[in-house]
């Protein structure tokens, strides 16, 4: 004989969702769990953020290892409350996320509650990337690329669910702020000719949900020739080149033959898919996904050239060549070379090693007669290398 429970029955039985009438609140939920004491505590002191959150979120909860290994949080960090609550705000997904679903291999993108303007003006609130890795575990990487692992997943609380993290996820940062931590050999030139056009203050700052190319330094390195003397508003059509204004695009988002229209009006980013790499153009990502505080960035190997919107990779080719036709002497590339623009970087505070120079004009005519000139001067019309810069 069939044995059948009526649907109706079925519905009583699971259809309520008793799991959660049945699931500890999250203060209890968190002193079950060895090692979340800093979190715990976290939570009971900022009940503005904890005691009205929405149902159906899930918290990233970093283990009291996470919180002692960031060196300066109980002598900085814990007694700044803005930068603590948003801090904990970047913590919270506003939705139910369990680990489980997510595809081996694959990543994907969650907002947080961190929608405070200072430090997120990501539509929706600023994101966390979640990776599947080939052994089951998920990492979340937050800004400045600093990741955590769910050492604990999925476990259940009358809001939702918590994920228990082995980092603490650090708030995205601005473009420039994120490049001079993170990369501060590698993507110097690209900052400094953004400082040097004026298009840092004009476009970077003011563009919300951007999504930035930026070439290594070796790439401008090996056109320097070219960029000396070049006149402003052309260094600025290259580089409004290099950034999608409008969207926010991971790289798992840049799909094979799309393109992008860039804040060089009427010039588009063709994005080209082979085996394991992303070409944008003909340069080729080299390290994706850090995310800033309006968007996301991605460093590439070539300067992209808006006048040949059309030029794909080479896949015959390990590296790929540039675009620009490579003038001059200047194209030695490397820690120590001469760096366009890098003078431009202002020296921020206290920051030891640096010399602010006022920008040395670089001749744009060959010099005649030889002479050290020491003397200082503002470039106008165009954006010469900066000296002594060495931070
Ligand atoms: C708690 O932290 C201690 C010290 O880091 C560690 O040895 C222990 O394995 C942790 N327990 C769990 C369940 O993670
Ligand atoms: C608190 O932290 C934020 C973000 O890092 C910073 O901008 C601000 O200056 C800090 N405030 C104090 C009082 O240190």
């Amino acid at each position: 004989m069939k044995f059948t429970i009526p649907c109706r029955i079925l519905t009583l039985l699971f259809g309520l969702s008793p799991l959660s009438a049945l699931a500890a609140n999250l203060d209890q939920t968190l002193s079950s769990q060895p090692n979340l004491s800093t979190f715990r505590s976290l939570v009971s002191s900022n009940p503005t953020i904890f005691s009205n959150l929405p149902q159906g979120i899930t918290i990233l909860a970093p283990n009291d290892d996470a919180f002692n290994r960031i060196g300066n949080w109980h002598s900085q960090i814990s007694s700044n409350k803005t930068f603590v609550s948003a801090i904990l705000k970047y913590h919270i997904l506003p939705k139910e996320v369990s680990m489980k679903p997510i595809p081996r291999g694959e990543s994907t993108w969650s907002n947080t509650l961190l929608t405070d303007q200072g430090f997120s003006t990501i539509m929706g609130g600023q994101r966390l990337i979640m990776t599947k890795l080939p052994d089951e575990k998920v990492v979340f990487t937050s800004g400045f690329a600093t990741r955590g692992t769910v050492v604990t997943e999925d476990i259940q609380f009358d809001g939702g669910l918590i994920q228990v993290v082995d980092g603490v996820m650090r708030v995205p940062a601005g473009l420039e702020f994120t490049m001079r931590r993170s990369f501060p050999d590698d993507i110097s030139a690209f900052l400094g000719g953004l400082f040097a056009s004026g298009l840092m203050e004009e476009l970077v700052g003011k563009t919300n949900d951007v999504t930035i190319f930026a070439p290594h330094n070796s790439a401008f390195q090996h056109l320097a020739s070219n960029f000396e003397g070049m006149k402003t508003e052309e260094v600025k059509k290259i580089f409004r080149y290099h950034i999608v204004p409008g969207t926010v695009s991971h790289s798992w988002e840049l799909q094979d033959g799309s393109s992008f229209k860039t804040a060089e009006t009427g010039k588009k980013i063709a994005i080209t898919l082979h085996t394991n790499f992303i070409f944008v153009n003909s340069a080729q990502v080299l390290q994706s996904d850090v995310l800033l505080s309006n968007g996301v960035v991605h460093i590439i190997d070539n300067v992209l050239d808006p006048n040949h919107q059309s030029s794909k990779p080479d896949m015959n080719l390990v590296s790929q060549t540039p675009v620009f036709e490579v003038k001059g002497t200047k194209t030695e590339t490397g820690r120590g070379v001469e760096t366009p623009w890098i003078g431009w970087i202002p020296c921020l505070e206290g920051e030891e090693g640096c010399r602010r120079v006022t920008v040395t004009a670089v001749p744009t005519t060959t010099p005649t007669g030889t002479g050290t000139g020491t003397g200082t001067g503002t470039a106008t019309g165009t954006v010469s290398f900066g000296l002594g810069h060495d931070c």
